[in-house]
């Protein structure tokens, strides 16, 4: 296949679904852009031969979409002269989101700054990161279940229940992590949550007070110090090396309220957090009376080696609450996941998240419940592990080596991304911008430092690369597309 001609605009994220009306997909993905500002006005947008080729579809789908896109007055120009976007008014395009008069909250403010990016559009293609191989979901089993369930549901499940979550399922779960993790727990610690995410924020509204330190790792998840922050944390970024959190320059920061951290495999630099550096850890909660949340959204993924014992394993004092979810064994939408917590917290947590919705909908907890009780939940951990596994050999068998700048590719022993370094900004930029033009999705690991980060930029730069969420064919495609994008930019990229 010839290399898609470069575009002049980003159309990155456009994903067409061969089964639906492509003229139709592809007039709604360019009217989103017009309008949300994406494609501003005046724009020039790519000849219709381009676009079909880049998209691989035909150039009558694309004029098609073009000619709804002109009737409505979206767009502007002539044949043989360029198509243009033309300027909208105000009216219709969306301003961006202001705290209303007359009196913004400091949470309304704080918004401002602290909020997740808009999530990425259509399926998953080669290297979205956070991804599990959904295509691998086994839905007939969950469909029946479903059914089962629904068909005939107790009626004492259905009135308001448990806000700690289904008792069923909060057994199973300690269960699985007695015996996946050995993290020993009682049900009664276990809060049901929509995702690790929920927990996270729970831990944020219930343990840190407006002013207080939270120490998260730099670069790290930014959705969880978002979330401190929303609290009123002031986030202090702890540097991370090949051993995990750095500990030394955790404890020149002092005291802290809490520290959040991903010790089976640190997002999103991939790092395990050493033994000697747990104990530390530990040690330094103690001394300073602060928290731990350990988040261990991926620790299903090990490929090799012994997993360490989680933090929760190894506390003595209560400090650790430990975050899982279900969202990136099954998939995130479906919003299931779980604190287990210190004894004496648990209560309050539930009646804190009562307050907000009071408990996650009964279905999906019973369901989940009954695929965990007849083994179709540690059968599909085993067949995501052993495809997550073969997915990220086809990304390290097709890794172009000589990339100019680009380290090598590290080790990957757990999770479903990994993580390249580059040596500047600049190049980071420019390698991501080559992929996007020939329809490829990367991520630059400048994107995960907190703004405030010491490190200068060109040491933050690198590629952040999922490697789970599409089949092997689908990555090797992507990885030829790589290949070509960057062999063809060897000036911009050298
Ligand atoms: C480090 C980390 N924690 C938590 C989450 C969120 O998980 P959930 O979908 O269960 O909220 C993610 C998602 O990508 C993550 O990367």
């Amino acid at each position: 296949m010839s290399p898609s001609p470069p575009l002049p605009v980003d159309l990155s994220g456009i994903q067409l679904d061969p089964g639906g009306g492509l003229a139709r997909q592809l007039y709604q993905a360019l009217r989103e852009r017009i309008l949300d500002g994406r494609l501003p006005g005046g724009t020039r947008l790519p000849a219709s031969r381009d676009l079909s080729q880049l998209l691989g579809i035909s150039r009558n789908t694309v004029t098609r979409a073009f000619d709804q896109l002109y009737a409505e007055g979206y767009i502007e120009g002539h044949i043989g002269n360029g198509t243009y976007v033309v300027e909208l008014v105000s009216v219709i395009r969306p301003t961006p989101i202001q705290a209303p008069s007359p009196t913004p909250s400091k949470a309304l403010q704080r918004l401002q700054v602290h909020h997740l990016p808009a999530p990425a559009e259509g399926a998953p293609r080669a290297f979205r990161v956070g991804i599990p191989a959904l295509d691998l979901f086994p839905f007939e089993i969950w469909a029946r279940l479903s059914a089962r369930f629904w068909r005939k549901p107790s009626p004492a499940r259905l009135g308001y229940g448990d806000p700690a979550g289904d008792p069923q399922l909060r057994e199973l779960i300690a269960a699985y992590l007695r015996n996946s993790r050995g993290l020993h727990c009682d049900p009664a610690q276990i809060v049901v949550t929509c995702g690790a995410q929920q927990a996270i924020s729970l831990c944020a509204q219930l343990l840190v007070e407006p002013g207080d330190q939270v120490a998260i790792e730099n670069p790290g998840y930014r959705a969880a110090g978002h979330a401190f922050a929303m609290a009123g944390a002031q986030l202090k970024g702890i540097a991370v090396d090949a051993e995990g959190l750095d500990t030394a320059a955790l404890a020149q920061v002092g005291s802290c309220r809490l520290a959040y951290v991903t010790p089976s495999h640190q997002y999103p630099t991939g790092v395990t957090l050493s033994l000697a550096r747990r104990l530390e850890l530990l040690d330094w909660a103690e001394r300073h009376d602060s928290w731990i949340v350990e988040d261990d959204y991926d620790g299903e993924y090990r490929y090799s080696g012994t997993p360490l014992a989680p933090l929760a394993a190894l506390d003595r004092q209560g400090r650790v609450l430990y975050v899982g979810t279900f969202c990136k064994i099954a998939f995130p939408a479906l919003r299931l996941g779980y604190l287990v917590l210190p004894l004496a917290l648990a209560p309050l947590f539930a009646r804190r998240r009562a307050l907000d919705m009071r408990h996650s909908e009964i279905g999906t907890q019973a369901v989940m419940a009954e695929f965990i009780a007849t083994g179709h939940f540690q059968r599909h951990i085993r067949t995501m592990r052993r495809a997550a596994r073969s997915r990220r050999d086809a990304l390290l068998a097709g890794w172009p080596e000589d990339v100019p700048g680009c380290a090598p590719v590290p080790a990957v022993n757990a999770g479903l991304h990994l993580c390249v370094r580059v040596d500047s900004l600049a190049r980071e930029r420019a390698l991501i911008a080559a992929a996007n033009q020939v329809g490829v999705e990367l991520n630059g690991l400048s994107n995960y430092w907190l703004a405030d980060s010491e490190t200068p930029l060109d040491d933050r730069a690198g590629l952040v690369l999922g490697f789970a969420s599409v089949p092997e064919p689908d990555i090797a495609k992507a990885l030829q597309m790589l290949r070509q994008a960057w062999g063809a930019n060897q000036q911009v990229l050298s």
